[in-house]
């Protein structure tokens, strides 16, 4: 298998510590191992739910930019670009969209989930339907090998391999057939113990301030059976604990010890949280922030990017288009 990998989010606000852990994480990882990595910001694809409000989809694109950047994506290691800013994601999409049965779109996992919780959007439209059709063009442009997500994109892989595997059979071997790589992560809770999203308020954003850190771990939910200080505590259903494992490691076995003891109390316990918070994200806030200061530098390169996506893109495509019999000239 080759060593080319893609992956995307879509810019639909600042990214939060989930992600961090969930996603840029793995995906420094690769890069760091020297594999060939395209990390796209999938602008298209927010319009496929954002369509009626894409006010701030350059700011949102800036500020996952920023995040990919200062969580440790290295634009001389890594190719860091805008989906729509390589027209031939929108080409290869369309090429697709032909050979696509609807009954592979509409048994999809994702797709009827969405359209069941994002009631308020009418979805009901082609380009939500094809999303993954999309995400297809996004992953086989580049002839990656692996694709780096978290499960809940795993049935788009599927159909991308679905897609890949019917192209090679109409027009010739032409694609390779990509395989997933789940990223094993701790599943973090927001501060609410909910899932972590936008929508619920109870994100820790990468961009946060001590201040703000502090403001949101204080108001950490904990566990809903420990009252008062003297009553014992149960590490393993507070969210609080699972932040302390994961940024406080060092002293997560005291803490539980002094918790299940009754010796530590929950407001001590979120305060210790909140500065080894601030701390552990440092790095990545003073990077992000010496970004901000500089959004020419940023544009830099998201262009050069995108100048680097579009070689690989156009050579696929051309091979695309002469398969698909579409040569002309
Ligand atoms: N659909 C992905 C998400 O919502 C984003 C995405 C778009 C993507 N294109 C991709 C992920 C290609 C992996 C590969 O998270
Ligand atoms: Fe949670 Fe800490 Fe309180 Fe224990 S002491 S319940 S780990 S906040």
């Amino acid at each position: 298998m080759n060593r080319n990998i893609l992956s995307g989010m879509r810019p639909t606000g600042p990214l939060h510590i989930g992600h961090l852990f969930g996603a840029l994480a793995n995906w420094k990882k690769l890069q760091d191992e020297g594999y060939n990595c395209f990390y796209m910001i999938a602008d298209y694809h927010a319009l496929s739910t954002e369509y009626a409000s894409m006010g701030n989809v350059k700011n949102y694109a800036e500020e996952v930019a920023m995040d990919f950047i200062a969580a440790g994506l290295n634009p001389e290691k890594s190719t860091i670009f805008v989906q729509s800013m390589v027209p031939e994601h929108a080409e290869l999409h369309l090429i697709f969209s032909m050979i696509v049965p609807t009954p592979w779109l509409e048994r999809n996992p994702v797709y009827k989930e969405q359209k069941k919780q994002l009631i308020a959007k009418d979805l009901n439209t082609y380009g939500f339907l094809g999303y993954p059709v999309l995400q297809a063009a996004d992953i086989l442009l580049y002839k990656a090998g692996y694709v780096p997500i978290g499960i809940d994109q795993a049935p788009h892989v599927e159909l991308t391999r679905e897609i890949a595997k019917r192209f090679n059979y109409l027009y010739g071997e032409t694609f390779p057939v990509p395989e997933v790589l789940l990223t094993e992560t701790p599943k973090i809770p927001g501060t609410d113990n909910r899932k972590m999203s936008k929508s619920y308020n109870n994100c820790i954003y990468l961009k946060d301030t001590p201040e703000i850190i502090r403001e949101k771990t204080g108001k950490m939910f904990t566990d809903p059976k420990r009252i008062y200080k003297k009553d014992p505590g149960h590490p393993k259903t507070c969210p609080v604990f699972t932040y302390q494992k994961l940024f406080n490691a060092g002293r997560a076995g005291e803490i539980e010890r002094d918790c299940r003891g009754a010796v530590i109390g929950c407001t001590e316990c979120k305060k210790e949280l909140g500065e080894m918070l601030a701390l552990y994200l440092k790095d990545i806030r003073d990077k992000r922030h010496a970004l901000a200061k500089d959004r020419k530098a940023l544009w830099n390169i998201l262009n050069t990017g995108a100048e680097k996506a579009r070689k690989t893109a156009l050579a696929t495509m051309k091979e695309a288009r002469i398969k698909t019999g579409l040569k002309y000239g």
